[in-house]
């Protein structure tokens, strides 16, 4: 596996892969690494010649400094995991090889179509402005083939479908189920800011969301929504952000079973200081 932290070199090495008539798999990461992330690589390497990971954190998605201060680093761990996973080429880059300084300071200007004003949007102002802005400059940089996402965050898997539209990239976006803890909780690298006693805590939002899917479709989505935040704030520790039941391509919420054929419950939830994100998929058809 090859380390590269300059975008020259990364340029370079792109291109000799492309010269050859082999494709290419990209797995954007802002290091941390979990099995989620993992699973992701491991679906890459299924799928193409070569796989690249980049490890990136982002400073133009966070909104609040204390979590882009506090979001764990750990690059050796991370490069061992990817290793394993059987990656190819790891881009690290140093933030001022990816942003000049003006840029950094001002909101990347992009056309979600309303689909940034809903659930984390409205609580992360400006996130995914960042998040488009990084994965675009990363798809320019690495030319991939194909690029893997996860489910847990199905906003921004919805917004990166939506960009790779609206600038005709040629790059197929590949979702990926959500990896569980044993427990249920969703694997994230916040998890690791949770104290034993948390975890096992947040491992009830996962319990009351699968829990919801016997309610379906017999009790009126705004009951559920109202129970299931209940059910999970029935532990103390728990404070629900945001439950939302939407259409699973427009976000938008959905008022009955038969408005939309996916829908999605999507629940943001504060485990003391951390703040954890979920969703299940109530109809697929
Ligand atoms: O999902 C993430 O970890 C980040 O939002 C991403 C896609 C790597 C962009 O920084």
């Amino acid at each position: 596996m090859k380390l590269i932290i300059s975008k020259e070199e990364l340029v370079s090495v792109i291109s000799g892969l492309k010269s050859t008539n082999t494709t290419i798999g990209f797995v954007p990461t802002m290091g941390a690494l979990h099995r989620g992330h993992l699973s992701l690589v491991t679906e890459s390497v299924k799928q193409n010649h070569y796989t690249v990971a980049s490890i990136f954190v982002n400073p133009t998605q966070f909104n609040n400094p204390n979590d882009l201060k506090n979001y764990p680093r750990m690059l050796d761990h991370d490069l061992k995991a990817l290793k394993q996973s059987g990656c190819d080429i790891v881009f690290a880059p140093e933030t001022n090889d990816i942003y000049d300084t003006e840029e950094i300071k001002r909101p990347f200007e992009f056309d979600f179509k309303g689909l940034d004003k809903v659930m984390e949007g409205k609580f992360r102002p400006n996130h995914f402005n960042g998040v488009v802005h990084i994965v675009s400059k990363l798809f320019e940089l690495v030319r991939p083939d194909r690029a893997y996402f996860g489910e847990k965050d199905f906003q921004q898997l919805a917004i990166i479908r939506l960009m790779t539209d609206s600038y005709d990239m040629p790059v197929e976006i590949v979702s990926c189920p959500i990896v569980r803890e044993e427990s249920g909780l969703a694997m994230s690298s916040r998890n690791m800011l949770l104290s034993e006693h948390q975890r096992d805590v947040a491992s009830h939002i996962y319990a009351v969301l699968k829990e919801s899917l016997l309610f379906v479709p017999n009790t009126p989505i705004y009951e559920l929504k109202q129970c299931t935040i209940a059910a999970i704030e029935q532990k103390p520790e728990l404070k629900v952000e945001y439950f939302e039941i939407v259409n699973g391509h427009t976000l938008q919420d959905v008022e009955k079973w038969e408005d939309a054929d996916y829908i999605v419950g999507c629940v943001t939830v504060y485990c003391g200081n951390v703040r954890l994100i979920d969703n299940i998929c109530y109809k697929k058809l």
